[in-house]
């Protein structure tokens, strides 16, 4: 299921990130009520092209992690903290032709860049109700729980706490009222850089599996 986000948030997401170097916009994909709710970064080029979250390179690295625990991207829910793919510009030299072309390279999003996408994330959450949210990486995890959480610490780990949800004059966030559980996990890019986390990460997910079946 491709989610429908209430016009209202988009056009606010829309005002705040006027003139900011985003492009497409990929909507969140899965069912409502999942176990799990994976949540990336922001999309890459391959995601702006085809308008499904995590279907690039780091896209199916995470759905071999995702098979190896018994789940698809049928059953589970795919989002990230930003919907449109941030790029920087890049004026290069062209090999063959020696003329100067420019790139379009896929970015972390800034904080502000995620701040403006804070409620329709909110949103998004509150809609979908996962069992456990599986921040992948620093981006979200920072989004949900602050700016000292760091994945190197928490990767792997059952964490049951409020989150971060974007205060009413969307200056900031603040600590919501419920508690949620996340199992927050390296992104999958990560081990496409680093070959040695693999072992770690695939242990990550095969805990992450017996906590699904503990809180069931
Ligand atoms: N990285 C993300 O965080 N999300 C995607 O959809 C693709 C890559």
């Amino acid at each position: 299921m491709i989610i429908k986000y209430p016009q209202n948030l988009l056009d606010e997401v829309h005002r705040r990130t006027v003139g900011r170097q985003l492009a497409g916009f990929t909507p969140g994909q899965g069912p409502l009520h999942p176990d799990l709710m994976l949540v990336g970064e922001a999309p890459g080029r391959h995601e702006e092209q085809v308008n499904i979250p995590f279907s690039g390179a780091s896209g199916q690295e995470l759905m071999k992690f995702l098979a190896s625990i018994g789940y698809s991207r049928a059953n589970t829910y795919i989002t990230s903290v930003v919907r449109q793919r941030p790029y920087s510009i890049k004026r290069v030299r062209d090999k063959k032709t020696g003329q100067i072309v420019e790139k379009f390279p896929n970015r972390t999003p800034t904080k502000r860049e995620v701040r403006a996408f804070a409620p329709l994330f909110d949103w998004e959450l509150a809609t979908v109700q996962p069992r456990i949210i599986v921040p992948l990486g620093n981006t979200a995890l920072q989004r949900l729980l602050g700016p000292t959480a760091n994945i190197g610490k928490l990767h792997g780990q059952r964490l049951t706490q409020p989150i971060q949800q974007a205060t009413a004059d969307r200056k900031g966030y603040q600590w919501s009222t419920a508690k949620y559980t996340l199992v927050p996990m390296y992104h999958p890019a990560a081990v496409l850089y680093a070959r040695r986390l693999m072992p770690t990460v695939q242990a990550d997910w095969q805990a992450l599996g017996k906590i699904i079946k503990e809180i069931k």
